[in-house]
């Protein structure tokens, strides 16, 4: 009897360490926020294995990867119908290898591979969702090789979404391989105040157009609407939970050069997962420039995970900071009017209280460099002479004058 019980002991305090060792991989997947492509905003349906194989090579090939995207991820339309079984089939012509044939391939390129799925019964574009089937369905993924999973919300049919989406988060906790999980709720039901430690990321918005504002009547934003609805939620990101105002268009028509820019400074600011959402395949210059830009990634990827915060609202031109590592700073003036914003900056004026900080610029000197122009332009104790355009932004890393570093 005793020593049965000594027994029941020991294996529940083994099941507490494997789980807490489980919880702590998960917790620790998306430090900084994931870098990626999906196949969504430029493919919608139209997926196929030549075509995620293509995006693989483009991603190595053309520098994406060395500048840090690593997640490849097949969003809706990959999946066909369920066997007798239960198990999740892929579409067989667009797929004709099989779904781990194709992970294999990905891995073979030093990348990772993603997949989506739906927590109702069925998907957005009404392929089989997974609702009923989530242990069945992780433990496919594991077995070959998904390491993201986006997951979905239509067709959910009344569920709880806390509770929906935990089941498949515990889902993947135990399936036995290391799995991001991306939840895309469309900020519904507030997922920031529910989803740390349920998912890694969280969609804030509706989907996102390739516009650079207005609404369209199925509910799509355009990147400025999606800046902000981003505004009062930085205290909910941080390494490990980020908050997600959706998968980049740049590179797709719709969007100016400048607002290419724009859309992409702000989602580094407000640390957003890059999932680049345009053709790789021959970018042009100017695009490949734009997603490769290594000074304004870096600003996303900043270790400290704080969001941007909107310093100044002037209407139709704002300011934005972001804490970064080591005392420095991303500053970003948008111009959002029809014209161009001409200014002479006084730096000492400016007084920043923020999360327990405060930042004297007439007292506390900064230089600063220009993460576009890649210049260093000049110091805060000094007037900055600036021109945006229409559209445009301005943004700057400052670092105090007497660091070191
Ligand atoms: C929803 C999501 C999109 C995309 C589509 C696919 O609209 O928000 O990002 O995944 O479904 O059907």
């Amino acid at each position: 009897m005793k020593f049965l019980n000594v027994l029941f002991i020991l294996a529940g305090l083994f099941a507490q360490l494997v789980s807490g060792l489980s919880a702590q991989t998960f917790e620790d997947l998306a430090k900084t926020p994931p870098m990626g492509w999906n196949s969504w905003n430029k493919f919608g349906c139209d997926v196929s294995e030549t075509l995620i194989k293509d995006m693989a090579d483009a991603m190595v090939e053309s520098g994406m990867k060395e500048a840090g995207y690593e997640y490849i991820v097949i969003d809706d339309c990959w999946q066909v119908d369920r066997d007798s079984l239960g198990n999740i089939l892929a579409d067989p012509v667009r797929f004709p290898n099989g779904i781990k044939k194709l992970a294999d391939y990905i891995h073979s390129r030093g990348l990772k591979f993603g997949i989506y799925s739906c927590a109702g019964s069925k998907t957005c574009q009404n392929r089989p969702g997974s609702r009923g089937y989530q242990f069945q369905d992780a433990r496919t993924y594991a077995s070959w090789g998904v390491d993201y999973l986006k997951y979905d919300w239509c067709n959910n049919e009344g569920q709880d979404p806390k509770a929906a989406y935990k089941t498949m988060s515990d889902a993947l906790k135990v399936c036995g391989r290391p799995i991001v999980f991306s939840i895309c709720e469309w900020g519904q039901s507030k997922p920031w105040e529910w989803a740390k430690g349920i998912g890694h990321l969280w969609r804030t918005t509706p989907d996102i157009r390739n516009i650079y504002k207005g609404k369209l009547n199925w509910g799509g934003l355009g990147i400025v609407d999606i800046i902000d609805k981003q505004a009062d939620l930085f205290s909910y990101a941080g390494p490990g939970h980020w908050n997600d105002p959706d998968m980049l268009e740049v590179g797709n028509a719709g969007l100016t050069y400048d607002e290419n820019i724009t859309h992409f400074s702000m989602w580094a600011m407000l640390s957003a997962p890059l999932m680049a959402g345009n053709d790789l395949r021959n970018m042009p210059k100017d695009v490949k420039e734009i997603l490769t830009n290594k000074e304004v990634i870096a600003i996303d990827q900043d270790k400290l995970g704080k969001q941007a915060f909107k310093f100044l609202d002037m209407g139709d031109k704002e300011i934005w900071v972001k804490f970064l590592e080591n005392e420095e700073l991303a500053v970003c003036f948008l111009n959002r009017s029809e014209f161009t914003w001409k200014e002479d900056y006084n730096w000492a004026r400016l007084n920043i209280y923020h999360d327990r900080k405060a930042i004297r610029f007439g007292r506390q000197g900064y230089e600063f460099y220009n993460v576009w122009n890649k210049k260093h332009t000049g110091t805060t104790n000094n007037i900055l002479d600036f021109q945006i355009p229409t559209h445009g932004v301005l943004m700057l890393r400052l670092k105090p004058i007497n660091s070191n570093r």
